[in-house]
């Protein structure tokens, strides 16, 4: 049975989604670090990453977590953990299966940093699990949430393959129950929850290739907020 069978995510997971995800972390992962840079250190903290996949972007914030910091990370598609439990031995680091969907507001578990990557898009239920994942932080924790829209997939000259791509993988995504334009959405659905001290990002990737000059863009929304102690 293939591994995607286990949730209503789209697109390959597993060995399958492995490359695909470090693609995606070479493309991205400079802006991540740098919008994680400016908000705080992660030396020391208790860090919790809802949908890791294979553990692409948990071995990048294990070395920004230092000696004493905590990484729980989970995915609900048990090959991808099994994948990324091999990748990454680490003591500091626990890789679960666990949905997100299904996330439980009494957690005995506290972070200071809740860091969403791509993910919030694949789900039915965003509203309900960021208020949810609020629960989870520590009095001044962070919940961090990074997601697409996919009309900021784009290219120069026009192409109609590229565009087939952009509607495709944005049908792909609503099919199954998610949201491909959630990013410009995550203000309004943070404040709605109650944090305050929001902060927010936008990311053109810009991808530049062939002669004369074009380019491809991937549209990514970085979103920050602080929730403080009541
Ligand atoms: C686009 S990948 C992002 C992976 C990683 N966060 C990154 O930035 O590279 C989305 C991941 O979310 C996982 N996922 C989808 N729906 C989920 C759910 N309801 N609960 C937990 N994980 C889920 C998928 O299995 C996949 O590994």
């Amino acid at each position: 049975m293939p591994s995607g069978s286990t949730s209503s995510y789209a697109i390959a997971q597993g060995d399958l989604g492995a490359s695909r995800l470090e693609l995606l972390t070479q493309l991205t992962w400079q802006y991540s670090l740098r919008f994680l840079r400016k908000q705080i250190s992660l030396e020391g903290k208790q860090c919790l990453e809802p949908g890791c996949g294979t553990g692409a972007i948990s071995a990048h914030l294990l070395k920004l977590l230092g000696n004493e910091g905590r990484l729980t990370a989970f995915d609900i598609d048990p090959a991808s953990i099994a994948q990324a439990k091999q990748n990454i031995p680490d003591p500091r680091a626990e890789f679960k299966i666990q949905n997100l969907s299904a996330i439980t507001p009494d957690d005995s578990e506290k972070y200071d940093i809740i860091y969403c990557r791509f993910i919030l898009e694949h789900i039915p239920d965003p509203v309900d699990v960021i208020h949810r994942l609020r629960s989870l932080l520590k009095a001044g924790g962070l919940l961090i949430a990074e997601d697409i829209d996919t009309r900021g997939f784009f290219c120069s000259p026009d192409n109609e393959y590229f565009q087939q791509f952009a509607e495709l993988v944005g049908s792909a995504i609503s099919v199954r129950g998610g949201n491909p334009r959630l990013g410009p959405r995550l203000p309004a659905i943070f404040q709605d929850a109650g944090f305050i001290d929001l902060d927010v990002e936008v990311v053109l990737k810009l991808i530049i290739y062939g002669c004369p000059f074009s380019f491809i863009s991937f549209f990514s929304f970085l979103f920050l907020s602080f929730l403080k102690q009541h």
